[in-house]
């Protein structure tokens, strides 16, 4: 790249060795390059904090939302539920890395917005209850981890529409172009394409929908579902940038893009 880029990535899931390879890859190729990474970079917070010092060494500015690895804990862990999420947001900003709390950074006139909304299981059938669809899941063998590792320390219902709020009425204050990043996608199509329906119930929350059109997105980066690629709704991209395991980026065709070009100065 021969001019400033905006590049991205998410789900590093660096606690698995052979995505190490992958992660020495992320390289700026200019030095007003900057990097968004959009969760899931691990479950430890030591492995969180010196995976994400490493790259905010390499760009010029790099962006963080937190994914649910992040928030993963266990009874004996240091940090749970909402006291994880805000010692890794101390631990970011001491080393330059703006977090959905810090003033929204503005990458060549365009504002780069990391957020953290969260889900709130209302990617479900519309005649399903939140419990009926969360026993349709495990009847369906279908029950994610956050269920151990997120769920007995927070309400993550409650977490999920207080940061709806707080993130409305941040991005109503910006004026003019924007980049929406978050770690879950904001709109519902994606999750079409998971292998099975039921997941989708810890993809995100219909509430984020409108918010693309609203605050003037040129783009949606986000990651999770590990099916990296493009999809556009409402004529606005919708960009999936995860790395994922290595049995998934095995399977990438040669010419993938990773990281994933976002926005290219002059472009
Ligand atoms: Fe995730």
């Amino acid at each position: 790249m021969v001019s400033p880029t905006l590049w991205a990535v998410s789900d590093l899931h660096s606690a698995v060795k052979a995505n190490q390879s992958k992660i020495d890859l992320i390289q700026p190729q200019h030095e007003g390059d900057w990097l968004i990474v959009a969760g899931d970079v691990a479950e430890k917070f030591e492995l969180i904090v010196s995976v994400m010092e490493t790259l905010a060494q390499r760009f010029a500015k790099v962006i963080w939302v937190p994914g649910n690895h992040e928030l993963f804990s266990s009874e004996r862990s240091r940090y749970q539920g909402r006291d994880k999420y805000v010692a890794l947001v101390q631990a970011m900003r001491d080393m330059g890395v703006a977090t959905p709390e810090d003033p929204y950074p503005i990458f060549h006139g365009i504002t780069v917005a990391p957020l953290f909304t969260l889900y709130d299981y209302s990617f479900r059938p519309g005649s399903l209850s939140v419990e009926e669809a969360l026993q349709k899941a495990r009847k369906n063998n279908i029950l994610m981890t956050d269920e151990f590792a997120i769920r007995p320390f927070v309400d993550i219902r409650a977490w999920c529409w207080e940061r709806l709020a707080y993130t409305t009425k941040r991005l109503s204050r910006v004026h003019g172009k924007t980049i929406l990043v978050n770690h879950w996608p904001l709109v519902r199509e994606p999750t079409h394409r998971l292998m099975h329906g039921d997941i989708a119930l810890w993809c995100g929350t219909r509430h984020t929908r409108s918010w693309p059109k609203r605050f003037h997105a040129q783009a949606v980066v986000y990651g999770h579902l590990h099916i990296p690629g493009s999809i556009r709704v409402d004529g606005i991209p919708h960009i999936e940038v995860s790395l994922g395991y290595p049995r998934e980026w095995q399977r990438w065709p040669q010419d993938q893009r990773w990281p994933y070009p976002v926005w290219e100065v002059n472009s």
